[in-house]
Parts: structure tokens; sequence; C-alpha cells
């Protein structure tokens, strides 16, 4: 079946309005310039429901739920989305087209994306094997990535140059339109461009082996460290995980699958022979991979590295694969090691001895959360813990990790199944940014929501955050899809962006819509957005100084300690230039 064009979806929700649709379905009184009532997805006694018709958008601050018109609808009357838009539509008066239509013309668009990144791997499997690739190859030797390796995953090199690629596709006679919907060329001022140049590239599969996308690593220490292609029409990051289509036989020969960060974690521990691996590259995982997942197997050990970033993509990857019934145990790495180094340093077996250790959920987030805030924290552990807890389906392991996590608090059970009650499901985005607020990175994601938040009302707050800053500097890959999306509407001259539109298109993405939802809160009771942003914009800008001077610093460091005299050169001019740099 086809898709539902997005300006037809836009149409829709432009024509209807949010407080009609669910005054259909329950009472909503009138509160500021908002509309309240209590929440029809979870019991409460005093409202927390609230209807904006200015964003045209329900939010319900007490379980979290929230979304559009289409979304309210398919939520309440439990319709799939495409029911959900014929009911819509018919309200709106718009007509819609025939999905059957729509597909064949969808099908061929498809499969030539297909078609082209085949044609792309080809090209820059060639260009590993060219007099240029050399470097490519030598790199590659050096991280002990076999010849087996690089015939299995396809890896390529991308030469330096802007329009290798390019050419080589005019004399194809490749259509530019397919080329930039695969994200391979990029639209510049001055022509159009490769989007992979100088890199070494990793296909990247779907489940059944084409490939979606691509993923290109520089060979040096420059930033960034990996360029990825956008999301196309077939490749949805969240939809994705990196090996599946490799692992996905040995996960059910071992009942069991083991989940990495990176490409290279899955590439080196199966030229080891272990052939169960997966990757979710790099971002926390999602529902959808959760269910991909659970296609073969119940089971999963996560492995990640042992550093801040990998702990919290981990926490909140935990909550995901419990949610969606998966049996979760954690491997945590020695200190500054990831999966690929770990297996060379240390070889198959002791890899094998990692994961049989494992350990089991509930442990290893009461360790951490202890290290985080201390054994003495009672109130804050349990609130992480508590709502982890309440996904647990089997009511035995349930009264078990209660009985457990008492022992551990010193408190009484009673009291925290009294607690439990409480928790509210679907809660665990919220969770973490609420514990992250203790630390210092947790204000800069605040930070970052805050200038989502602003940027959605006023097209000034965006140009500005594009000039000053630069929507890749964003750290969290959520607000900035977000950010991608509503620069997507300026490029096409539409400014009457309504947050519903916005989660029009994140509809199928949990993460975002919540994140979203968030980001709005913060922006709500802002009096000055463009002062605020220029505030927001002015920190994030320091601390991106602070990090690039301190990896600088370490590399250096590094470099000093093996005497590499021309990398110690290197670093110290760049070092320099970065500190004459000025920042607000
Ligand atoms: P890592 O930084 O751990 O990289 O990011 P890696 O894959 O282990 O690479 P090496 O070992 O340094 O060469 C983990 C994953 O996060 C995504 C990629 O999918 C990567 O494999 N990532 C990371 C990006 O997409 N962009 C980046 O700039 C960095
Ligand atoms: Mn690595």
């Amino acid at each position: 079946m086809g898709r539902y064009p997005q300006e037809l979806i836009d149409q829709i929700l432009d024509r209807v309005d949010i407080v009609d649709i669910i005054s259909g379905y329950i009472g909503l009184k009138r509160a500021g310039r908002n509309f309240k009532s209590n929440c029809p997805f979870h019991n409460e006694k005093t409202p927390s429901f609230v209807v904006s018709p200015e964003k045209q958008i329900y939010h319900c601050f007490g379980c979290g739920a929230g979304g559009n018109a289409i979304g309210f609808v398919m939520k309440y009357e439990n319709l799939t989305f495409p029911e959900t838009i014929t009911i819509l539509a018919n309200k709106a008066g718009v007509e819609l087209p025939n999905l059957n239509k729509l597909s064949s013309q969808e099908e061929s668009i498809t499969a030539r994306l297909y078609e082209v990144n085949k044609l792309a791997t080809e090209f820059f499997q060639a260009g590993l094997k060219s007099g240029e690739g050399k470097t490519a190859q030598i790199y590659l030797k050096a991280r002990d990535i076999s010849f087996e390796s690089v015939k299995r995953f396809k890896i390529g090199y991308a030469l330096s140059g802007w329009d290798n690629f390019l050419k080589y596709c005019n004399k194809k006679k490749i259509p530019i339109e397919v080329l930039r919907k695969a994200g391979l060329i990029i639209r510049g001022e001055k022509g159009d461009y490769d989007r992979f140049r100088k890199r070494i590239i990793f296909p990247i599969f779907n489940e059944r082996g084409n490939i979606s996308a691509f993923g290109g690593r520089v060979m040096d220490e420059s930033l960034p460290k990996y360029i990825n292609s956008p999301e196309t029409s077939i490749y949805v990051k969240s939809n994705v995980l990196y090996g599946l289509n490799f692992s996905k036989k040995g996960i059910r020969e071992n009942g069991c699958a083991i989940i990495v960060e990176g490409y290279l974690d899955v590439i080196v521990p199966f030229q080891f022979g272990i052939t169960n691996v997966v990757a979710a590259s790099g971002t926390a995982l999602t529902s959808r991979q959760a269910r991909m997942l659970k296609k073969y197997t119940d089971t999963a050990v996560m492995v990640f590295d042992s550093d801040q970033a990998g702990e919290a993509a981990s926490l909140r990857g935990l909550d995901i694969l419990i949610e969606n019934g998966m049996k979760v145990r954690i491997a945590r790495l020695p200190e500054g090691e990831d999966p690929d180094s770990y297996i060379r340093k240390n070889g198959k077996e002791k890899f094998d001895i990692l994961i049989n250790g494992a350990k089991e959920l509930f442990e290893y987030k009461i360790e951490l959360l202890i290290e985080k805030f201390g054994a003495n924290s009672v109130g804050d552990i349990a609130v992480e813990m508590l709502p982890t807890i309440s996904k647990v389906g089997n009511a035995v392991v349930k009264a078990d990790y209660i009985r457990r996590l008492a022992g551990y608090l010193r408190v009484p059970e009673n009291s925290l199944h009294q607690e439990l009650g409480k928790v509210k499901t679907d809660y665990s985005h919220k969770s973490l940014l609420k514990a992250e607020t203790k630390k210092k990175k947790s204000i800069y994601i605040k930070s970052e929501l805050h200038l989502l938040g602003l940027a959605v009302s006023d097209i000034n707050v965006f140009r500005l955050i594009q000039q000053e800053l630069g929507l890749d500097k964003f750290r969290d890959e959520t607000v900035k899809k977000v950010l991608n999306i509503i620069g997507d509407f300026f490029e096409k001259g539409i400014i009457d962006i309504t947050p519903s539109k916005i989660l029009a298109r994140i509809q199928d993405d949990e993460d975002a819509n919540a994140v979203f939802l968030e980001a709005l809160k913060t922006a709500e009771i802002t009096e000055e957005p463009l002062k605020a942003a220029s505030e927001c914009i002015a920190y994030a800008l320091k601390e991106n100084k602070k990090t690039a001077l301190s990896e600088l610093t370490y590399q250096l460091k590094k470099a000093q300690a093996i005497n590499d005299s021309s990398a110690i050169k290197d670093l110290v001019l760049k070092l320099n230039k970065l500190y004459k740099e000025k920042v607000m």
C-alpha cells in the first residue's frame, strides 16, 4: 500500500480544529488560552489533559500522552493511521486519492533508490581498490579488518574530490533527482556535489540485505567522525539495526542477540565468529528496533562503551526492550574500550566470558544509580527504578525486584508497592531527562530542547540558530531530527508551521514525539524568545569549544606519550587556533 502525501495530511490538519475533534469525544473546559479535561488515557481526579487551539495539539502532563488531532483519534478510537485519515478527511471535506494507485508510483521510486545505492556501493568498492584507495586499505588493515569482512560488509572508499560520484552518474544518465532523494548528492549554492568524500564507506543494509543508506568514516581524528545518509524514503534511522541481515541466523541459533553501538563493533566481532551482533548505530534503541529483534529472539545482551553517552543510551534502550517483552542483560566494558577493541585485545573466549557474565538488568541499573546518586539517595534511586520495574510483565519477577530494591534501599517493601502503583507507563523518556538535570550534560540537553521549542514558534529564532550555531552542532539526534523537519518547512517556503504539522511528520517516532512535546513546554513561558535563544546558542558554542579543547588536549597527550612529532605539531596548531577563536 502507498502512503498519503504529507501535503494532503497538512491540508486535513489545516481544516480540522483539534478542539472540535476532541470535544466530540470528551468534555473540554476553557482554561485561559487552552482547554482542559481529565485525561482519557489514564485515571486521574484532577485534570492534567490540555488542548491548545493555537498549537493544534493536546498534551497530558500526567501520563505524557500527546499529539495532534490525528494522533488523538488514532489513540482514542484505537484505529490505524489510514483509517483515521479517512475519518478526518471526511470531516474536513478533503478528497482522498486511491492508495493503490499511489503505491505503484511510490514503489518505482523505492526500487530506483535501492538501485542507485547498489551502484554507489560498487563505486565505493572500486574506489577502495583504486590507487587513492591505498590509504584506506592501510587504515582498514591497521584496524585489523580482514579482507573477508571488507567483502561481506561491502566496505568501500569514497575518493577525495567534490564530484567523482556525480560525474560517474551523469555518464550513466541517472537523474539528479534520484541521487538527491537517495541523499548521495547534496545541492549546494555553487552546484551539486558528493555527500561522501574521502571517507571509508560502510553500507547500511536493511533486514533483507538491501542497501538503504551509508555511513562514512574519516581516516584521521577530524570531526565529524561519521557522516551518514540523511533519512530518505528507504532509510528511517530508527527502523534500522545495523548488521541484522547478517546476524539474524546467528541470533536464532544462539537464542540471544548482542546489541552494540557502532558499525565496527559489529564487523570486528563477526570476524572472530561472534555472529549474533547488531548495532543501534549511536542512538538509543527504539520500540521498532526492539520489535524487529523480537522476531528472532526474546533475549538480548547490551554491550556498551563505558562512557557517559553509552550509559545514557543503554538505560533508555533497556526500558524499550523490556516494554517489548524482551529479557535483557548488560555487559559493561572496561573503561575506554568498545566491543571492537576489546575482542581484538582479548580474543573470542574473553569476549564470550564477558557476554555470559552480563549482569541482569536490575543489578546493572541499581549499581549505576548508586554510582550516580550515592547509596543514600533513596528517593532518586527509587524514582529511577520504579518505572523500569513497572514495565516488567511477569508478576513474579516484578515482586522479586521490589523485594530486592527494598533491601538495597532499606525501606519497607510495602511502601515501594504503593509507589509502584502510582508510576505511569510510557514515562521512560521524561524520567531520564529529569535524572539528567543533576548533571552538567543535562543542562546542555535542556538548552537544546529550549532552542527547539523556541525555533518552532519563530522563524527568526530558527534563522539565528542556523546562522550562529548550525543544525549539525546539536548533540541530541532527536532534537536534530525535529529541527531538520522545521528547516524543510522553511526551505519549501512554508512559514505557517504549526506544532501539529510537525507532529504529523514524526508520528511513528515515539522518542521524537516525547522530545518535541517537552520542547514546546519549555518554550511556553519564554517572554523574549530571541534573547533566550541567543543565550542558549552562546552556551552551546562555549560548551562545544570546551569539548573540542579537551578532546584535542587528550589527543596531544597521547601523541606526546609516543613522541609523534608531526601529530604534536598539528595538534598544537589546532589548539592555538581554537584558543584564539572568539566565543561570546
Ligand atoms: P563511536 O564513536 O563509538 O564509533 O560511535 P565507532 O563505530 O566505534 O568507530 P571507531 O571505533 O571510533 O572507528 C558509534 C556509532 O555511532 C554513530 C555511528 O553509527 C557509529 O558506528 N556515529 C558516531 C555517528 O553516526 N556519527 C558520529 O559522528 C559518531
Ligand atoms: Mn569503536
